[in-house]
């Protein structure tokens, strides 16, 4: 895995990332602004002993410096006025940008992190369909749906692969794929040893099918975002330089900031579509994050 690494990143990117793997995340906190303002958050949460520092890309967002409760369990927590969650991931729902007479569609929706900031954006109008395959992990869907006040939403159990089934036509798709969650060390050691390149070629597969079956989805000028808690570029712009040379009518369109790195262009002696340059990659080392992967298409038909 480390060999890859230094393929695309070099030698000393790959130190320093394999250092900053080894660092705890700072944890940070997304205000539900269906429940309550941000100021008046932060106002509670400093009032009981923590220190939150606003996050510069996301309004709504602190990053919790010191902290006295159990973040997780918190009375705030518990009547949804925040989500526990990495700014890498916060970033996802602000790229789509949904706005309230949206039909969007979360192609693998749970626990939800980033269905209730959709639902968050759309201010709980338009619709909001949430999908996901694993029918154990809808549970966890439903709670925080319900924790966190959403109310445009319907989830569906089922696979994404077989949108088609469904008839619908969506204007704002997001795929955050099922990934090998390399991008993921930080919050969980153990993906370090347990992460093989063969699992990289499995979860490749299924997420061009997810991606082609988003795509066929996608209503005319309406938007895509797929991402991936994964800087593994076989999962990331491998995947999208292959679907995007299968299927017509669908161009990668640049992200209205810059968050990360430019996506890459050419990887493990492929020269890959230029306009991936407009995805971009979030790393552990730079950024401070977990490693995350954005890249938005539009059906321009
Ligand atoms: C990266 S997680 C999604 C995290 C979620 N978006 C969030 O922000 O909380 C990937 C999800 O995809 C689901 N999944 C995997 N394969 C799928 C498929 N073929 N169709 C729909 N969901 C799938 C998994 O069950 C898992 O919940």
């Amino acid at each position: 895995m480390i060999d890859r690494y230094i393929q695309f990143l070099g030698i000393d990117d790959t130190v320093q990332l394999l250092e900053a793997n080894e660092k705890p995340l700072i944890p940070s906190i997304r205000t539900n602004t269906l429940k309550i303002s941000a100021s008046e958050l932060k106002r509670r949460l400093e009032k009981k002993g923590n220190e939150l520092e606003p996050i510069e890309w996301i309004p709504y967002g602190f990053e919790v410096k010191k902290t006295s409760i159990n973040l997780g369990s918190s009375h705030e927590f518990l009547q949804g006025y925040y989500y526990l969650q990495n700014v890498a991931s916060m970033l996802s729902a602000i790229i789509l940008d949904p706005k309230p007479d949206d039909v969007v569609l979360d192609m693998c929706a749970a626990p939800g992190s980033k269905s209730t900031h959709l639902a968050q954006l759309m201010g709980n109008k338009g619709r909001l369909v949430l999908i996901d395959k694993n029918r154990n992990r809808i549970p966890a869907l439903e709670v925080n749906l319900r924790r966190m006040g959403v109310l445009n939403s319907i989830i569906l159990n089922m696979d994404a692969i077989n949108l088609s089934d469904l008839n619908i036509k969506s204007n704002k798709i997001l795929l955050d794929a099922p990934c090998t969650g390399e991008g993921l060390i930080r919050q969980d050691p153990s993906r370090k040893k347990s992460r093989m390149v063969k699992e990289l070629e499995k979860m490749s597969s299924i997420q061009r099918k997810l991606l082609k079956a988003g795509l066929n989805t996608l209503d005319s000028r309406g938007k895509l975002l797929y991402c991936t808690c994964s800087i593994a570029p076989e999962e990331n712009e491998l995947v999208v330089n292959d679907v995007l040379n299968q299927v017509k009518n669908f161009e990668i369109v640049e992200i209205p900031r810059n968050y990360g790195m430019k996506g890459l262009t050419e990887v493990f002696g492929v020269s890959m579509l230029d306009s991936l340059k407009f995805s971009q990659r979030l790393y552990p080392h730079l950024h401070d994050t977990i490693g995350f992967y954005f890249c938005l298409i539009k059906n321009i038909n």
